[in-house]
């Protein structure tokens, strides 16, 4: 099966069809799909697949056993996602498979395809919850209590997709058999067009995190409350929006408010409680540290001055990450001597392959995204950027999977 004809089964599950974006949460029937399907091609493959107890799918091409050389990525997605960011790396995993099947390699090594559960946090706000779990990053309890916006608990939705939430743990012993990591992933930003090169090798990851913000204040009529009379939490919430871009933009960080609640939410009324998402992000931990100190304390100052209660809460840390430097050679060399010269970049997205290289070699390859633009419908790669990225993938894992 080609890389397109892989591309174009997997393209209709979970998609909207009114905005085109992708919908695919962690245990909904779309997700279900995704795992489906996967299973079924890995299968088609000759491939083992065995879930593990944290939602995470691998699929065993050899006997399961140390010094395996691992590929894959997520198949879930942001809200109205698009459609690369994370199925670009299981699609190629599966074509790279296709393509070593035909060129009668047989990996030295054993090699597995993953998929990992709930890579982006959109249903329980714990991105790389799956890795996380495996690597023992979060503990048990707290992922199983972790509850999405209709207050259903990770436990729950486990147990209605027929898994055993008791199970949940840290897999020291597969994370043994690993010798190696590398997730293939579409690239988010716009560093490779200008440089004219399809593919790139991953240096880094920013250090990111997660914090809510709840403002609490007083409901009141919109037509009766006199201005000087309220206790609004949304202009407590409009301040800190505004500082966040200024605590950001001066520091060469990011900050993101993309998800928002305004609690009851009615047109006619003063709202009683905004809760609000804030995404950080920069390229080292002591100022990524310093603009959410700015932007809470200014989320503090407005909440005192409007009359509101405002409670902060960590949901989540991602430290920097600096991937394996000789598996990163490794792969430049592989790359470059087959002439896919790839240049080295550092991104500020999450990734799985983040969360691995705490505990084993880790590395990324990027496929060009020519606008740059993702967690979007308008996210894209090019066929021909895929089908090199599936060339890249190939000539990685028979590099890493071809001696014992
Ligand atoms: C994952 O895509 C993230 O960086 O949020
Ligand atoms: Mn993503
Ligand atoms: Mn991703």
């Amino acid at each position: 099966m080609t890389f397109t004809d892989l591309w174009r089964d997997l393209e209709p599950l979970g998609r909207d069809p009114a905005t085109g974006g992708y919908r695919r949460y962690s245990w909904t029937p779309a997700d279900a799909q995704c795992r489906a399907w996967f299973t079924r091609q890995a299968e088609k493959r000759g491939l083992t697949v065995h879930p593990d107890a944290n939602g995470n799918l691998w699929a065993w091409w050899g006997e399961p056993g140390p010094g395996a050389v691992a590929t894959g990525s997520h198949l879930d997605s942001v809200p109205d996602g698009g459609g690369f960011d994370g199925a670009l790396g299981v699609v190629t995993a599966l074509a790279a498979v296709d393509l070593l099947q035909e060129q009668n390699f047989y990996p030295e090594r054993p090699m597995v395809l993953v998929t990992f559960t709930e890579e982006e946090g959109a249903r329980f706000g714990l991105p790389c919850l799956g890795s996380r779990l495996l690597t023992g990053a979060v503990d048990p309890e707290v992922a199983r209590a972790l509850t999405d916006d209709a207050g259903v608990t990770l436990a729950e939705a486990m147990t209605a997709a027929g898994l055993d939430p008791a199970l949940i743990a840290p897999d020291p012993a597969r994370l043994d058999d690993l010798g190696a990591f590398v997730e293939l992933h579409v690239e988010q930003g716009r560093a490779l067009a200008p440089m004219g090169s399809a593919i790139g090798i991953a240096e880094g990851i920013w250090p990111h995190g997660r914090w809510r913000l709840d403002f609490t204040g007083q409901a009141d009529h919109a037509g009766t409350a006199g201005l000087g009379d309220r206790r609004d939490p949304m202009l407590a919430y409009a301040g800190t929006v505004l500082q966040a871009r200024h605590a950001a933009a001066s520091r060469h960080a990011l900050a993101t408010f993309g998800k928002v609640i305004a609690e009851p939410g009615a047109t006619n009324a003063v709202c009683s409680a905004v809760r609000a998402w804030l995404d950080a992000r920069a390229p080292d931990e002591i100022t990524l540290s310093r603009t959410v100190t700015d932007i809470r304390s200014t989320a503090k100052r407005l909440s005192v001055e409007h009359g509101v209660t405002l409670s902060v809460r960590q949901e989540s840390y991602s430290p920097v990450v600096r991937f394996d430097e000789d598996l990163r050679d490794r792969i430049a060399v592989v790359l470059a001597v087959a002439g896919m010269p790839a240049p080295v970049l550092a991104t500020g997205a999450g990734h799985d392959a983040g969360v691995l290289a705490a505990r084993l070699p880790a590395a990324m390859l990027f496929v060009r995204n020519p606008t740059g633009v993702s967690h979007s419908p308008a996210e894209h790669a090019s066929l021909a950027d895929c089908e090199a990225g599936v060339r890249a993938l190939v000539l990685v894992l028979r590099d890493l999977a071809g001696s014992a």
